[in-house]
C-alpha cells in the first residue's frame, strides 16, 4: 500500500467512555469481520479484561475502508491499555501511529485518565479528533463537553464528532475524517530496515507472536533480524497483519502496523519500544527514547495450603511467560511458608495476576502488603533496593532511605473537593495545582507511592461516592523519615507483617494493627502480647488474654456426634492456622491486619 493510503491511528479514552465499543463499531462497519463472527468487544480477547471492562495488553488490527473520495485506505487501529499501571506501553503504541480519536463519554465529560492519555497523544506529535460518544443517552450535553475539552485539554473542539458508538450513529463521519484529518506516516523504503516492536505477546500454537510497525525499509519471511536494545537475532518465520484475526502476508513495508513470528521462546526476551532491523544491513539509530518499564510495586504471594507450592510456581511461570512486566522470586516467610516475591507495574496490574492465580489455576493465595522500592543509602556510601520490608538492613549502617513520589491528577465534582484534599494531605500529599473547569475541580498532588498503594483508590472512591477519576506517573525518588515497623505476636516478630512507614504514622499504624490482631487471633490458654515496634522500641501494644477454662468445659459431655463434628471442624480450622512459636495464628489474620482503614 502506498503510504498516502494508510493511517495509523489509536483511540483515547477514559475507562467505560465506550473505547472498545466504538472499535467494534468500526470494524463492523468496515466489512472487516463478518457478521457472524462479531461478537462483543472484539479487541479485548482475554476473559478478564472482557469481564472487567478494562483492556490490559494493546490490540491491534487493520481495517480497509473505501473513503467518499473512491480511494481504497489502510486504517490500522492500535488499540491501547487503558490502565495507568501501563502506561509506558500506551506511550510506545502511541509513538507507532499519527493520530488518535479522543473519545469523550457526552454524559460524563474529560476525566482524568482522558487527561493522562491525551497529554501522552501530544507528547507523540498526535494530530486528534475529538470524538463525543453516547450521543443516544438524554443525559449527553455536546456542548458543554466540547467547552470542557477546549477548556481543560487546550485543544480545539469545534470539529467535534458526535456518535453513538452503541446504534452506530456517526460512525462513518469518524472514518472520514481519519481520511481526511490524520497525516500518512512517513518512511523510506530503500532505507535499511527500521521497525518498532510495539507489543508481543504468547500464543501457545505460535510461540512469542510480535507486533511491529515499520518505519523504514521492508521485512518479508525468512529474513534475517536482529533486536537493537537485547542484541538477539532471529529469522522470521511468519509475517502477517491483524484483521483482527491474523492473516499472513507477503510483506510489511514503510508506514505498516502487523506481526512477525520467529521462533522466539518467552515474551520477556522482547522488549517493548525496540527497535528491529536486517542483521546485515543495520540501520544507523535506535528508535529514540527506549526505556524498559519496571516493577514498582511488590508484595508476596503465598499459597493458603503450603501443599499447593509446586501449583503455584507452575502458574507463576505459565502467566511470566505472556508479561515480561511482572517479576518473581522465591521467597520464604517463617510466617507464611514458601511463596514468591512478585514485582507488578502498579496495583491494578497485581490485581489481576492475584485474580488470575486464583480463578484459572484455582490456587488460593495469601498477599502481604504492597510495597513500594524503597533506596536505602548505607553509610558506606553504597545504594540498596528494598523490595521487601522483611530485608531492611541493621539501621546502624543505614545512613538514609528515599521513596518513591508521584503526581497524581484528581478530577472531582466540587461538593467533594474537601474531602479529597483532606485525603491528600493525610496522606503526606503536597499540592502541586487546583484548577476548575465548570463544575469540577482538578486538583493535582505530589504523593508518596507508598501511601497510595495500600486502599487509596479505595477511600478515594469512597469519599466523592465514585465520582472522582485519579491518574498518577512516577515523579522520582525523595528522602524521607521512614522507618521499618514489625509486629510482634508472643514476643515473636511475624515478618509477612512488617512493613515500611512514615515515623509520623508509625504510631497510629501500630496501634491500628495491634488492636486488629487482637480481634482476629483466637485466645490461647495464656496471654499473648502483640506489639508494634521500631527497632528496638515498642510503639503500640495489645494483650489478649488468656482463655478461660470454663470455655473448654463446654466441649466435654454431650451427645458424640455433636464432639465429633467439633472436633472435625478443629480440625479444618486447623488446616487454615499457621503455628508462631507457641501461637497459632488464622491464615486470615494476615489478610485482614494488612487492610488498612
Ligand atoms: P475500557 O476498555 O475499560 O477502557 O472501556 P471502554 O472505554 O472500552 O468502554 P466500553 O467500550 O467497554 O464501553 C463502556 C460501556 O459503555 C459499555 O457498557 C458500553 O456498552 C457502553 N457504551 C459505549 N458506547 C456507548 C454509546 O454510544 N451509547 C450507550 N448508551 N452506551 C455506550
Amino acid at each position: 500500500t502506498p503510504l498516502s493510503h494508510i493511517r495509523n491511528f489509536s483511540i483515547v479514552a477514559h475507562i467505560d467512555h465506550g473505547k472498545s465499543t466504538l472499535a467494534d463499531r468500526l470494524i463492523q462497519m468496515t466489512d472487516t469481520v463478518a457478521e457472524r463472527d462479531m461478537k462483543e468487544q472484539l479487541l479485548d480477547s482475554m476473559d478478564i479484561e472482557r469481564e472487567r471492562g478494562i483492556t490490559i495488553k494493546a490490540n491491534t488490527v487493520r481495517i480497509d475502508f473505501t473513503a467518499e473520495d473512491g480511494q481504497q485506505y489502510v486504517l490500522n487501529l492500535i488499540d491501547t491499555p487503558g490502565h495507568v499501571d501501563f502506561s509506558y506501553e500506551v506511550s510506545r503504541s502511541m509513538r507507532a501511529v499519527e493520530g488518535s480519536l479522543l473519545v469523550v463519554d457526552s454524559t460524563q465529560g474529560v476525566e482524568a485518565q482522558t487527561l493522562a492519555n491525551v497529554y501522552q497523544a501530544i507528547d507523540a506529535n498526535h494530530e486528534l479528533i475529538p470524538v463525543l460518544n453516547k450521543i443516544d443517552l438524554p443525559a449527553s450535553d455536546l456542548d458543554r463537553v466540547a467547552e470542557q475539552i477546549e477548556e481543560v485539554i487546550g485543544i480545539d473542539a469545534s470539529g467535534a464528532i458526535p456518535v453513538s458508538a452503541k446504534t452506530g450513529q456517526g460512525i462513518r463521519e469518524v472514518l472520514e475524517a481519519i481520511v481526511a484529518h490524520l497525516p500518512a506516516p512517513k518512511g523510506d523504503r530503500d532505507a535499511p530496515l527500521k521497525a518498532m516492536l510495539v507489543d508481543s505477546k504468547y500464543d501457545p500454537y505460535l510461540g512469542v507472536v510480535v507486533l511491529v510497525r515499520i518505519m523504514d525499509g521492508v521485512m518479508k519471511k525468512g529474513d534475517r533480524i536482529h533486536m537493537l536494545q537485547t542484541g538477539a537475532t532471529y529469522n522470521v518465520d511468519r509475517i502477517g497483519v491483524f484483521r483482527p484475526a491474523m492473516t499472513v502476508v507477503d510483506e510489511l513495508g514503510p508506514g505498516e502496523i502487523g506481526f512477525i513470528t520467529a521462533s522466539i521462546k518467552q515474551v520477556r526476551d522482547t522488549k517493548v519500544g525496540d527497535t528491529i532491523t536486517h542483521d546485515r544491513r543495520r540501520c544507523e539509530t535506535a528508535l529514540p527514547g527506549f526505556k524498559p518499564s519496571v516493577p514498582v510495586v511488590f508484595c508476596g504471594l503465598f499459597p493458603v495450603d503450603s501443599a499447593e507450592f509446586e501449583s503455584l510456581r507452575d502458574a507463576i511461570e505459565k502467566l511470566a511467560l505472556n508479561d515480561a512486566s511482572f517479576s518473581y522470586e522465591m521467597e520464604n516467610s517463617a510466617a507464611l511458608g514458601f511463596g514468591f516475591r512478585c514485582g507488578f507495574l502498579g496495583l491494578l496490574h497485581l490485581e489481576v495476576i492475584r485474580d488470575r492465580i486464583e480463578r484459572e489455576y484455582d490456587i488460593e493465595l495469601i498477599t502481604t502488603a504492597p510495597s513500594v522500592v524503597y533506596h536505602i543509602f548505607m553509610k558506606d556510601g553504597s545504594m540498596k533496593e528494598l523490595h521487601n520490608p522483611a530485608d531492611m538492613p541493621d539501621l546502624t549502617y543505614v545512613d538514609h532511605i528515599e521513596e518513591p513520589r508521584i503526581k497524581a491528577t484528581i478530577l472531582v465534582p466540587d461538593e467533594y473537593l474537601g474531602d479529597v484534599l483532606k485525603l491528600c494531605q493525610d496522606r503526606r500529599g503536597i499540592q502541586m495545582d487546583l484548577t476548575y473547569a465548570g463544575s469540577r475541580a482538578m486538583a493535582v498532588y505530589d504523593l508518596p507511592l507508598n501511601e497510595v498503594v495500600f486502599d487509596f483508590y479505595d477511600r478515594l472512591k469512597s469519599v466523592t461516592k465514585g465520582y472522582a477519576s485519579f491518574d498518577y506517573e512516577i515523579m522520582g525518588y525523595r528522602r524521607d523519615f521512614l522507618v521499618k515497623m514489625s509486629v510482634l505476636v508472643n514476643d515473636e516478630p511475624v515478618d509477612a507483617l512488617s512493613m515500611m512507614v512514615h515515623r509520623d504514622r508509625a504510631e497510629m499504624r501500630g496501634r491500628a494493627m495491634c488492636e486488629k490482631l487482637k480481634d482476629l487471633i483466637p485466645r490461647h490458654m495464656f496471654k499473648i502480647p502483640i506489639q508494634a515496634a521500631i527497632g528496638g522500641k515498642v510503639i503500640a501494644r495489645e494483650t489478649l488474654s488468656a482463655m478461660r477454662k470454663d470455655v473448654t468445659a463446654k466441649c466435654y459431655g454431650g451427645d458424640v456426634t455433636r464432639k465429633k463434628k467439633l472436633l472435625e471442624k478443629q480440625k479444618a480450622g486447623k488446616k487454615k492456622m499457621r503455628q508462631f512459636g507457641k501461637v497459632e495464628i488464622p491464615q486470615q489474620a494476615f489478610i485482614s491486619a494488612l487492610k488498612m482503614d
